[in-house]
């Protein structure tokens, strides 16, 4: 494995609240993401999770310790342009992050920004709508979108910018079943296809089986980091978290409670049912 595409050391950071008393968000958090990853974020409201998310692509800067991106401080402003290149945002909320009026148009808008040549931007832009199966819609009215069109045209817009890690947050929250399986299956892809490194942040832990790893937070710390195998053999203690069990793992726990001779980390209907037969 190559060396930490991001990596935290010691991060620490405050919000202030009426300007006087401090909450301390993330305390001391170090933490490693390897190239090519699917790390799913997991932990209760108010973990932290949000805030580290805005912490590795520099939208918020460490009250103590050090955020690196490829190498590069967050902390260096000259830095900053090329870590947001290079690790994109994408948000719970599909509404809030449209900034054009044709779905082309919405993609072609960052690279704008970057200053990209016009005819790279239209090569970009069909690549990154044909990456998230949108290019029929190109033209189409991104406020016309369904919930799952919206999320997978805003990690199109990331995409075009050709980075190397996408960050999700909580990107499936306000989806409907359909679209949180489209915008799941699209990262997947880009992470298995495209050898996109992801950050996913959520409170589905369906959504975490196929992560490499689950890191759970909690109190601005991390509580635990393993496979989802081990973080759903039932030896963490996730109730404590405010976390739940994902229905499968539960149910294979609580069959070999029941005394059914089942091995650990079961996480998919299709090894349960080959277990049980
Ligand atoms: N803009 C803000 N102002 C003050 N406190 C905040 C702000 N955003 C988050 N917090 C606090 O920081 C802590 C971490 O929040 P957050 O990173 O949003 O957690 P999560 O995403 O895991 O729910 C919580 O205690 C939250 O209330
Ligand atoms: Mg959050």
């Amino acid at each position: 494995m190559n060396g930490p595409i991001i990596e935290t050391k010691g991060l620490s950071y405050f919000y202030s609240l009426d300007g006087q008393r401090e909450i301390r968000a993330l305390d001391n958090l170090s933490l490693q993401i390897y190239e090519g990853e699917y790390v799913c974020l997991i932990g209760p409201n108010g973990s932290g999770k949000s805030t580290l998310a805005r912490h590795l692509n520099a939208l918020l800067l460490p009250a103590a310790g050090e955020v690196y991106v490829d190498g590069l401080s967050t902390a260096l402003e000259e830095n900053r342009w090329e870590i947001r290149r290079r690790v994109g945002l994408v948000f719970q909320n599909p509404d809030n992050q449209i900034v054009a009026t044709t779905v082309e148009e919405d993609v072609a808008f960052g690279l704008e920004n970057l200053g990209v040549e016009p005819s790279q931007i239209l090569k970009r832009v069909e690549e990154a709508l044909e990456l998230v199966e949108m290019k029929p819609l190109a033209r189409h009215a991104p406020h016309l979108l369904s919930g799952g069109q919206k999320q997978r045209l805003a990690i199109a817009g990331i995409l075009a910018m050709r980075p190397r890690c996408l960050l999700l947050d909580e990107p499936t929250a306000m989806l409907d079943p359909r679209g949180r399986r489209e915008v799941l299956a699209t990262v997947r892809m880009l992470n298995r296809q495209e050898k996109v490194t992801v950050v996913h942040i959520t409170h589905f832990m369906e959504e975490t089986l196929e992560a490499d790893r689950i890191i759970v937070m909690d109190q601005g710390r991390i509580a635990y980091s393993g496979t989802p195998e081990e973080v759903f053999s039932g030896n963490l203690d996730l109730e404590a978290l405010g976390l739940e069990m994902p229905p499968i793992p539960a149910l294979a726990l609580a069959l070999r409670q029941a005394g059914l001779p089942l091995p650990l980390g079961i996480l998919h209907v299709e090894q349960l049912v080959e277990c049980l037969c």
